[in-house]
């Protein structure tokens, strides 16, 4: 019947036009994700940021699926209810069998539409769908695995609604389902075993055993050169030491019952070709909602103003008389993310700081560096010391202002009675007395304490015990300082009163020296705000730049080689890096943020949200051959030039020079707004 419908095979060129063509072809697109409006890490910063490009494509046509969480929904999403019919019906048809089923839109670019089930309604269904995978792929998810139940259970609540949706659609529809990682992989898996006619997508963001590998003590990436795995590392032996079998096996299944695959980068790629035995159809890379200001040195002054929010946390952390270095020569690095010490390569952050401490000193420079680490570990709130500074701070601020307007008083009065104001009139002894008191109350005995919080673990926890072993204490001699931000930021934060985006902004330079990092958001948010970072060749992020980019450096990108060198190799190259670094100027400084900036465009989902739509084409021609042309278009994209002509890349240097105009501070001179050596995307579908 269907080859009936349409005669020629449809190629579906997903024009900008609000999903105009896609509607009018009884076409549907859901994303699957278990961080979609739940915020868990890096996922749910895809399913964010791409939205509003996707919708620009696919409109009302396009619908993401995630589990209910109440504190998210509550500031996230504007529930309401389904003006499209055949969505209307499957919803209440599954309501009528007890599923709490929200639908609404999340608040965020793009206003996408969202099915948010509670997996907690469906939990007497569990047992019953076990038995169905158990049936249908001899998976069988143990009872006490918490995760894996949810997954379950949002698996094939989404397959559920998929079926009905479908059944629900007039005419005969075309429907794709992109899914999300293993968590979300359920629900490919029953779609296919249910052989419901859904073309399916599954992307996998980091394959589990590669994570669990990598976090343990394994040669990884040396081993998968080798096509070693197998040999070396049994995949099922590996899995099942790690308790992890069941949930590999969910991975593996989702991959292969998949129509197309991708991945967010070729190490992953390579990874999930060895320990998932498949090779991606294509890489999907990660993108970001890139917001261009109208002024085009906006960003520099942003940096500026929140840099002062970062000088007066730094003010009252180093309070009674620590705080002894010079604000104007002090640079701000930071490393964040997920709390996995050795993936996130915070273990040679620690190391390559105690480097430069050493450097530093040894150089007899007169730079201070505060080093920020922010992991989210168990805490007991804020610490009784890192308050007191800031308290401190604020008193002193209030104390001085008080005695300004004193002064500004009395200097009027004097001046209106016709007379010339002495010293004596400026500051009273009163005054002078309130502000001993201040400074002799703000005296302390114990040094800057190097966290924040009140650690739970504190004893066991990697970061405190690897900044005590390499004695990173805050001395006063130490040129390189260390605070450990064992929580998010937040702009309601006691001690800084930022937000994330906001503190990077006032940052100098971002340190992700990861060993495991399918993709890497952190130093991708920091290139688009136009903040240097340190990445490593192991990283989806890292390789994707070194292969785009003539020469990363020069751009602000530094990419720390961990993949042919040993771990202190790495670390000198990392602290030499940021030694480096510290020693540039302002301007050059300045220069390089311009020049970081620039590269926002190579991350722009505008550019890249293309291989979604590739990827979306493929699967619908793999299912409907009849229908729908294989994409072979081999374009595409890349920014257009600033200026011509684009330098070589051998020709350019990693250290930004200054223009010979000094005065010149914040626009580049014609060197610096050189063509950007990028060498074209070239689709990398196989
Ligand atoms: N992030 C955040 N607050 C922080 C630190 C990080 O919201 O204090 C976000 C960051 O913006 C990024 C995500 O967490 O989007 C981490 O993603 P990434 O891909 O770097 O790593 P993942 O956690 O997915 O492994
Ligand atoms: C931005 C501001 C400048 C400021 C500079 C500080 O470019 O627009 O006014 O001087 O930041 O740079 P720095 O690297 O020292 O934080
Ligand atoms: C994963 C990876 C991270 C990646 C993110 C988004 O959580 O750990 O590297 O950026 O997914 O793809």
């Amino acid at each position: 019947a269907k080859s009936l419908r349409t005669l020629e095979a449809d190629y579906v060129d997903y024009e900008c036009d609000g999903g105009a063509t896609a509607a009018a072809k009884n076409q549907w697109f859901f994303e699957v994700a278990w961080e979609v409006a739940n915020k868990v890490g890096g996922i749910y910063t895809v399913i964010k940021t791409k939205a509003a490009t996707t919708v620009d494509e696919l409109g009302e046509q396009y619908c993401l699926i995630g589990p209910y969480n109440e504190a998210c929904v509550k500031t996230e999403v504007e529930v309401m209810e389904p003006y499209n019919e055949a969505m209307q019906r499957s919803l209440s048809q599954m309501r009528d069998h007890g599923i709490k089923v929200v639908f609404g839109r999340w608040l965020i670019d793009g206003y996408p539409k969202v099915v948010l089930f509670d997996i907690g309604s469906a939990a007497w269904k569990l047992d019953e769908w076990k038995k169905q995978l158990w049936e249908a792929s001899h998976i069988g998810v143990p009872w006490h695995d918490r995760e894996s139940n949810d997954a379950l259970i949002f698996g094939y609540l989404t397959t559920w609604f998929l079926s009905e949706f479908r059944k629900n659609l007039p005419g005969e529809p075309n429907v794709v389902a992109h899914f999300h990682e293993w968590l979300a992989g359920i629900g490919l898996v029953a779609c296919r075993t249910t052989h419901l006619d859904v073309s399916t997508i599954f992307t996998t963001h980091a394959t589990l055993l590669g994570r669990y590998l990598c976090a343990g003590n394994a040669d990884f990436y040396n081993h998968l050169d080798q096509e070693k795995l197998g040999g070396e590392f049994d995949k099922d032996k590996e899995a099942g030491d790690r308790g992890i079998y069941h949930r590999y096996c969910i991975e593996r299944a989702a991959v292969h019952c998949a129509h197309v695959f991708t991945t967010v980068s070729d190490i992953t790629g390579l990874e999930a070709e060895h320990l998932l035995s498949r090779k991606p159809d294509m890489i999907t890379p990660n993108g970001l909602n890139v917001v261009k200001f109208s002024a085009l040195h906006e960003f520099q002054n942003l940096h500026a103003m929140a840099k002062e929010k970062i000088h007066d946390f730094v003010r009252g952390h180093f309070y009674g008389g620590h705080y002894d270095f010079a604000l104007d020569k002090t640079l701000y690095f930071f490393i964040a993310g997920r709390y996995e010490f050795s993936n996130k390569g915070a273990d040679m952050f620690i190391e390559s700081l105690a480097r430069l401490n050493h450097y530093l000193k040894k150089a007899e420079s007169d730079v201070t560096v505060v080093a920020f680490l922010i992991f989210p570990a168990r805490t007991n709130n804020f610490n009784v010391e890192s308050l007191r500074g800031q308290a401190i701070c604020k008193q002193l601020k209030q104390t001085v202002s008080s005695i300004q307007k004193d002064i500004g008083h009395r200097l009027y009065e004097i001046a209106m009675r016709g007379k010339i104001p002495g010293g004596e009139d400026l500051l009273t002894k009163e005054d002078v007395v309130k502000l001993k008191r201040c400074i002799f109350s703000s005296q302390r005995s114990s040094l800057p304490p190097i966290c924040t919080h009140n650690v739970i673990d504190d004893s066991s926890d990697p970061v405190l015990n690897n900044l005590r072993s390499c004695q990173l204490f805050n001395q006063r001699y130490d040129r390189v300082k260390v605070i450990f931000h064992p929580e998010f930021l937040n702009s309601t934060n006691p001690l800084f009163g930022m937000d994330y985006d906001e503190f990077v902004r006032g940052c100098h330079l971002g340190v992700f020296p990861s060993y495991y990092e399918p993709w890497g958001y952190t130093p991708a948010e920091c290139t688009v705000m136009g903040i240097p970072s340190v990445t490593t060749n192991l990283s989806g992020f890292g390789c994707f730049m070194q292969q785009h980019i003539a020469d990363p450096a020069s751009y602000g990108i530094y990419i720390v080689d961990r993949r042919y060198k040993g771990p202190d190799e790495s670390c000198n190259q990392l602290a030499q890096m940021m030694f480096d670094f510290s020693c540039l100027s302002r301007r050059q400084r300045i220069i390089q943020r311009n020049r970081t900036e620039r590269l926002s465009e190579l991350l722009d989902w505008k550019n890249l949200g293309l291989y979604y739509r590739k990827a979306r084409n493929l699967a619908l021609h793999r299912t409907h051959p009849e229908l729908f042309r294989e994409d072979v278009s081999a374009e595409l994209i890349m920014p257009k030039s600033h200026s011509v002509p684009p330098s070589p890349s051998v020709s350019r240097s990693s250290t930004p020079l200054p223009s010979d105009n000094e005065e010149d501070d914040e626009v580049d001179s014609e060197d610096e707004r050189e063509q950007l050596s990028i060498r074209p995307l070239t689709p990398t579908s196989q």
